[in-house]
């Protein structure tokens, strides 16, 4: 059950993309860039009346998914290739895997999921089991296995940034190579496009960087002094929760700063840069384009 937002002219010989989570970072991006690039979309959301009185995504149908409920399955019908995530804090068994075995049924040919760099190491991650899955599926499958999104510190981290002037996280001296948002969501718009099959891609941004080196960058961009703080696990954990972060969210960033403070978020790889013949987006930019944000 669809329905189109805006004018649509037939476009029969594309195939139809579908994309979830298009209410978040990076199905929402990754949905404005095929649009851009005249692609045939369908964004399928929990909550389709608001997000068609949003005005957003004119040009795709909208359509009620929900990939903990069966019943809105039927997004996925005439599907070509669609864009998977898992959704922070949900069960692989309970909200994915029937998604899979959804799509696998109704003929869908490829899959590109958002994973996360490393997910091949860390087995007990839930991305490393719907890669699993993926790859035993029959379809096609692409893994954009992305490093720690920039978009991290516009959305959980702002107001450190804007109301306190601090990043405020334990990852130590630990290096972290940043990628955004924009760039994993390019790749991601190229796989859909070209059809992409069994490839796993390891995306980060040019340079891996110290918090301490990415609070200076802030600093510089917006005329202020932004510092870093790295408490202590058990500090950080205190002081997210009292600020009203769920526990799910909170365990979870957690570990993401762990990983970071022992050394192992700062892998850089060529990958987007060969993909998109151009490099990747720097933090400083990145900073630079969304300044307002934090001001
Ligand atoms: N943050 C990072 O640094 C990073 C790096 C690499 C990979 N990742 C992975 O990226 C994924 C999160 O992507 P994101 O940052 O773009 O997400 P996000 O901004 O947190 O948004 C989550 C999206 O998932 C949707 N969603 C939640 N529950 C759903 C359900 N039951 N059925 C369908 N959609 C549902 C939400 O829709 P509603 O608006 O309806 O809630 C929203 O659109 C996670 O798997 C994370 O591990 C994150």
């Amino acid at each position: 059950m669809t329905e189109s937002q805006g004018h649509t002219e037939s476009r029969p010989t594309l195939p139809l993309l579908f994309i979830m989570g298009a209410t978040g970072n990076m199905g929402g991006e990754l949905a404005r860039q095929l649009l851009v690039a005249g692609a045939n979309v369908r964004v399928g959301v929990r909550s389709p009346e608001r997000v068609k009185e949003s005005g957003a995504f004119t040009g795709a149908e909208i359509a009620h998914f929900d990939a903990s409920d069966a019943s809105t399955f039927g997004a996925l019908d005439g599907v070509q290739r669609m864009f998977l995530l898992w959704p922070p804090g949900t069960d692989v068994k309970r909200d994915v895997l029937p998604v899979i075995a959804a799509a696998r049924e109704r003929g869908i040919e490829q899959i590109v999921f958002l994973s996360i760099l490393g997910a091949e190491r860390i087995r007990i991650v839930p991305h490393r089991r719907v890669e699993q899955a993926l790859e035993a599926s029959g379809m096609d499958w692409v893994f954009l296995r992305a490093s720690y999104f920039m978009q991290n510190l516009s959305g959980v981290h702002r107001d450190d940034i804007r109301v306190r002037r601090e990043i405020f996280l334990p990852a130590g001296q630990g290096r972290t190579s940043f990628v955004d948002v924009r760039d994993v969501a390019a790749v991601g718009a190229k796989a859909l496009m070209e059809g992409h099959r069994d490839r796993a891609y390891n995306l980060t941004g040019s340079a891996a960087l110290t918090y301490t080196e990415a609070a200076d960058i802030f600093g510089v961009t917006l005329g202020r002094r932004v510092r870093y703080v790295s408490p202590s696990p058990i500090h950080f954990v205190r002081v997210v929760h009292q600020r009203g972060t769920p526990w799910a969210l909170t365990l979870l960033m957690l570990a993401e700063y762990t990983v970071a403070r022992l050394g192992l978020a700062g892998e850089v790889t060529t990958t987007v840069a060969e993909l998109l013949g151009r490099p990747p987006i720097s933090l400083r930019r990145f900073a630079e384009d969304f300044r307002e944000v934090w001001l």
